[in-house]
């Protein structure tokens, strides 16, 4: 519990603290990133440019500060920062650079109105929050047998294979010949990969799209090319010129508070979007390989057959009711074969084959199809426990929820 005194300072400040969040965090990864530039390697730079990396530690700091004496309600949010973290190597003493960057933004930005009790009340808060991070990151670094300082190991390609128009499947073998770690569907490594045009080392997350064969691992990458408006996506466009079988990379071990509970028999129902099928997918294959008698639902929104991605390997599953959904159908799309249903998706249309009892509904899409598809099934009675979801970016959807 926060000592009667935080608290209340807390409590009294947190509406001001709240009107200029994204600018105290503004602020501060421009003092860390000035003062750190060897910390820009670790830091998403399309992140960075969007804001989404400052609204997201924002979000975050604001959730804790008010509920951090509320640990269920803050458990979701601790699991989520400490997986990203622990797959991009943070370590424990970073934390006292962040702090410090942190307060002095905090000070900056409001000035004056920052007093001695005011600073000791958010310094507490900004520890006891990173103090929570640590203690979950250490757990996950043991249990995965490596350090911060060892939180990469060099892959290489063995297959390549295109998925559609936009994504490619690379399938990775440890170079040490030794297993690769072992993982739970749903779960993500991060890639690194080197960028010497613009002098950076840049990490992404990409989801495992394969159950575990306990030999290779496997990614399914978008390439996010760029128009008039956007640059290409720095890494996704890389693996897709460079990633050719014989390639080696740099990759983090398995992480990720999105995963199937394995040991359960519930219904599983998966609801995708785009690329968002790839987690999804590595659950569907692990319920086909290991759990064939467990019932499952798997929805599926693309724009059409070329944008599909793993539709290759879409074959029926005895226990999985399948439902592709296609909104922007092409002449060439068989409507009853490769695709069920032509048009918008609205979860509460299909809510007779969705909805299932006891089931666990894991959702990954862009943000706003997964906020859709979460509220339609909150409406149709859904616990809200049994929703869970996998953001491809920084989460901007925990924090609020
Ligand atoms: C947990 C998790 C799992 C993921 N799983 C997958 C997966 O399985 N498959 C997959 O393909 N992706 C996945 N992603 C997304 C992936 O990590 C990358 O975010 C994605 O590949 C884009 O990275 P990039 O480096 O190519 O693009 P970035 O360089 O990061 O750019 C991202 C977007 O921002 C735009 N942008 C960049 N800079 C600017 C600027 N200055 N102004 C305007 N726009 C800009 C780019 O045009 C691009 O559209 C996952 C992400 C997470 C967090
Ligand atoms: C209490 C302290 C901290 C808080 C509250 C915090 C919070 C967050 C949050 C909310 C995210 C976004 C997670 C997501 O993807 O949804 C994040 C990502 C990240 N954090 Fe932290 N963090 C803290 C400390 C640190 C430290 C010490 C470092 C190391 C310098 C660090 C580096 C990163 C990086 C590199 C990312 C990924 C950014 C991106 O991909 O855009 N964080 N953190």
């Amino acid at each position: 519990m926060l000592a009667p005194n935080h608290r209340a300072t807390i409590d009294a400040t947190l509406p001001v603290v709240a009107a200029h969040a994204t600018a105290i965090t503004g602020r501060f990864y421009e003092r860390m990133l000035g003062a750190h530039p060897e910390l820009r390697n670790l830091f998403n730079q399309g992140n960075q440019a969007s804001g989404e990396q400052k609204q997201a530690l924002a979000g975050a700091v604001y959730a804790y500060a008010q509920h951090c004496d509320t640990p269920d309600a803050i458990e979701p949010l601790l699991n989520r920062i400490a997986h990203k973290h622990a797959s991009l190597g943070i370590s424990a003493d970073m934390y006292t650079i962040v702090g410090r960057h942190l307060m002095a933004a905090i000070g900056e930005i409001l000035g004056d109105a920052v007093t001695a009790e005011i600073a000791e009340a958010w310094d507490t808060v900004y520890w006891r929050f990173a103090g929570e991070l640590i203690a979950r990151e250490a757990v996950l670094y043991r249990d995965a047998g490596i350090t911060p300082a060892s939180f990469l190991r060099e892959y290489e390609v063995v297959e390549r294979v295109a998925e559609g128009d936009v994504a490619v499947s690379l399938r990775l073998r440890p170079t040490d010949d030794a297993p690769p770690p072992a993982f739970k569907p749903g779960q993500y490594v991060s890639v690194q990969v080197e960028l010497p045009e613009i002098g950076l080392r840049q990490l992404r997350q990409y989801s495992l799209s394969d159950a575990a064969d306990g030999r290779t691992l496997r990614i399914t990458v978008k390439r996010e090319a760029g128009d008039d408006a956007r640059p290409d996506g720095l890494v996704s466009t890389n693996l897709a010129r460079h990633a050719d079988v014989g390639s080696r990379w740099l990759v983090s071990n398995p992480f990720g508070d999105l995963a199937l509970d394995t040991g359960a028999s519930t219904p599983v129902v998966m609801v995708s979007a785009g690329v968002g099928v790839t987690p999804l997918h590595a659950m569907r294959r692990h319920l086909a390989r290991h759990q064939p008698q467990r019932r499952g639902v798997f929805v599926h929104v693309a724009a059409h057959g070329g944008r599909h991605i793993l539709k290759r390997e879409q074959a029926a599953v005895p226990h999985i009711d399948d439902l592709i959904v296609y909104d922007a159908a092409r002449g060439e799309d068989r409507l009853g074969s490769d695709h069920h249903h032509a048009g918008r998706f609205a979860l509460a249309e299909h809510a007779a084959t969705i909805v299932r009892p006891d089931a666990d509904y894991y959702l990954c899409g862009p943000l706003p199809f997964m906020i859709a598809q979460r509220d339609a099934l909150l409406g149709q009675g859904v616990p809200a426990k049994r929703v869970h979801f996998e953001v491809f970016g920084p989460d901007l959807l925990t924090a609020t929820l």
